[in-house]
């Protein structure tokens, strides 16, 4: 079978709320750019899934949508607002075209691992600087782009630390990941890292920030082998 995020939406909403120490390290690093207090903030989650930033951005007292081309990804993030409400709204919607989010309506836009997913980039960042008032933010991660390019694999030595063999990496565009235990068996567009920070200059984003968080703790403890190599790119940008 040819998996999708909705095919996957299950396992992936399952994943996410029994604890996934690199989803929670993801979401906190992107929450830090964040002001603790939200009141009277409107916030876009872009590529929300089943609302883990949301819920986070609706609790810090913002008012927040989120959105997400996988209604079944929407049907877990709705679910969980009804047995523990936090004020989150969510609607199916694609982060190429933002079509239910009005021009002008947020002061933020979050994109939790989610740009990664947008076929059309340009399409997602002009989108996303119309919805966003004059001098709005966006805020988003990736997985690495050097170092989580298609079918990157480590190596492990006796001698030295564990490393990532990386190739193709000019070679942008679709691929799927033929790991089974993997997010990306739905597929993943591959950029290099210039392309999604050419990509905000030429829509007339400044570029703020641009970080590459060292995994936490509880991340390297689950997966040690992530100790010496950045898991995200971390950026946020100013919309003029
Ligand atoms: C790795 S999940 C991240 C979900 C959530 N932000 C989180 O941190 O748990 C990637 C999400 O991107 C969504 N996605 C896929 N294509 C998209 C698109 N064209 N526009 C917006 N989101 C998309 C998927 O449905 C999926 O929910």
């Amino acid at each position: 079978m040819t998996e999708t995020w909705d095919t996957i939406a299950d396992w992936y909403a399952e994943r996410v709320r029994t604890g996934s120490a690199m989803h929670e390290f993801a979401r906190d690093v992107l929450l830090n750019e964040l002001p603790s207090d939200l009141q009277g903030q409107r916030i876009l989650d872009l590529g929300c899934g089943e609302g883990l930033i949301t819920r986070a951005l609706a609790m810090r007292g913002g008012s927040v949508v989120g959105i997400d081309p996988s209604s079944r990804m929407i049907d877990h993030a709705r679910a969980t607002e009804q047995t523990g409400a936090t004020g989150a709204r969510y609607a199916v919607d694609d982060g190429g075209s933002l079509d239910t989010v009005a021009t002008s309506s947020v002061e933020w836009v979050t994109a939790g691992l989610s740009l990664n997913n947008v076929p059309d980039l340009a399409a997602a960042i002009r989108a996303v600087r119309r919805v966003l008032v004059p001098a709005g933010h966006l805020i988003f991660t990736v997985p690495h782009p050097c170092f989580e390019t298609p079918h990157a694999r480590w190596t492990v030595g006796a001698d030295e630390p564990p490393g990532r063999v990386v190739g193709n990496y000019f070679a942008e565009g679709f691929w799927r990941s033929a790991n089974p235990d993997g997010a990306r068996r739905a597929g993943n567009q591959h950029r290099m890292l210039s392309t999604y920070v050419t990509s905000l200059v030429e829509h007339e984003f400044a570029i703020e920030s641009v970080a590459e968080p060292a995994p936490d703790a509880r991340v390297i403890d689950e997966h040690p082998m992530r100790a010496g190599l950045p898991p995200f790119l971390l950026v946020r940008g100013r919309r003029s």
